[in-house]
């Protein structure tokens, strides 16, 4: 079945800039502080404007907005989006415009929240941003902003929050299989994979690929943004739909793991296990993870070994997706205890 998989996804065109796989790398002291081998998966290493998750995404999705002949990328997210940014890169890298619109979530009015990290890179790629008030109705304010500029003899191509449909999915499809390949070689037996679980993207894809080619490795979304009610059916419903566009039955009996415990008070507000686990990677194993994504998620990994979450023995992967980049519009959660 991963023969098939593996053939369905190269039906599908890709851009190839990631042409090798992320590394896969122990984490020695971080396991002798948990007492539990724990490895990582650096997606943050992925080759384009710093990295991140969504470069995979947008592998499959820049691919069909050249096949349609588009001239630029649509896409939406908070000011200090990843996900904005690797679009935005990959917007140059094609030569294609960038029109983004960002919203402050949480109305900060922190100037390093407003004008650094991310969002000064979005200046530098040269990203025609469009302030909005929220973004609770997204594809609708995009498909909007996509007409206007119909208008204007342009060809947009939108992406959504975070490249997380089908097509977007497939990233981490083939991601799956490159760990799962990667483990093999290495003759490791992951006893769960843990990672951010955002607009879902990444998780369905890496669910659909484990659930064929590692079925005993468990794959633990750490929400960052919502409740386990809120986040499955988003990513039951894309775990559902990737495999419809690859043609294949959805995974019989997936179990979706989601914890909610670690992302209070809300998405994009730093709290304290996230930040404390953000100074443990970074001054155990000199690793920068981020106050939004991989900081609550690393929380979740080290309780949840405490705590004895993860139900096999064996060795944990945690999925690194990016996001350091925004480190520097959080100044007073790196620099408080
Ligand atoms: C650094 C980082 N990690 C994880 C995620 C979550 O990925 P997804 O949106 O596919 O759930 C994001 C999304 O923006 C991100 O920027």
């Amino acid at each position: 079945m991963t023969t098939t998989l593996s053939t369905r996804l190269d039906s599908f065109e890709r851009l190839n800039l990631i042409d090798t796989p992320t590394p896969l790398q122990r984490l020695p002291r971080l396991s002798a502080h948990v007492g539990r081998e724990v490895y990582v998966k650096r997606d943050d290493f992925t080759p384009l404007a710093l990295g991140g998750n969504k470069l995979r995404k947008l592998e499959y999705l820049g691919a069909d907005a050249i096949r349609q002949k588009a001239d630029v990328l649509v896409t939406a997210g908070a000011i200090q989006s990843n996900h904005v940014r690797q679009t935005a890169a990959l917007a140059a890298r094609l030569g294609l415009d960038c029109v983004a619109l960002l919203e402050n979530p949480n109305g900060t009015t922190c100037d390093d929240y407003l004008h650094n990290g991310n969002r000064l890179l979005l200046d530098l790629l040269r990203v025609r941003v469009h302030d909005v008030d929220s973004l609770d109705d997204a594809d609708q304010q995009l498909e909007a902003t996509a007409q206007q500029l119909r208008d204007e003899g342009r060809h947009p191509y939108v992406i959504p929050i975070g490249g997380s449909n089908a097509l977007g999915a497939l990233g981490y499809v083939r991601a799956g299989l490159e760990l799962a390949r990667q483990a093999r070689a290495a003759g490791l037996d992951f006893s769960a994979t843990l990672l951010a679980s955002g607009s879902a993207g990444t998780h369905a894809g890496l669910a659909v690929a484990l659930s064929h080619a590692l079925p005993s490795t468990a794959v633990i979304g750490v929400t960052v943004s919502r409740t386990v009610a809120a986040q499955h059916p988003k990513v039951q419903n894309l775990v559902e739909r990737t495999s419809e566009l690859l043609d294949i039955p959805a995974p019989a009996g997936l179990r979706i793991d989601l914890w909610d415990d670690y992302f209070a008070p809300r998405y994009g507000e730093p709290n304290r296990a996230g930040m404390d686990a953000v100074r443990l990677l970074a001054q155990t194993e000199g690793l920068l993870l981020d106050p939004v994504y991989t900081g609550k998620a690393m929380a979740g990994l080290i309780d949840g070994i405490a705590r004895g979450r993860i139900e096999a023995d064996g060795p944990v992967l945690f999925l690194h997706t990016g996001g350091a980049p925004a480190l520097f519009a959080y100044p007073d959660a790196c620099r408080s205890h």
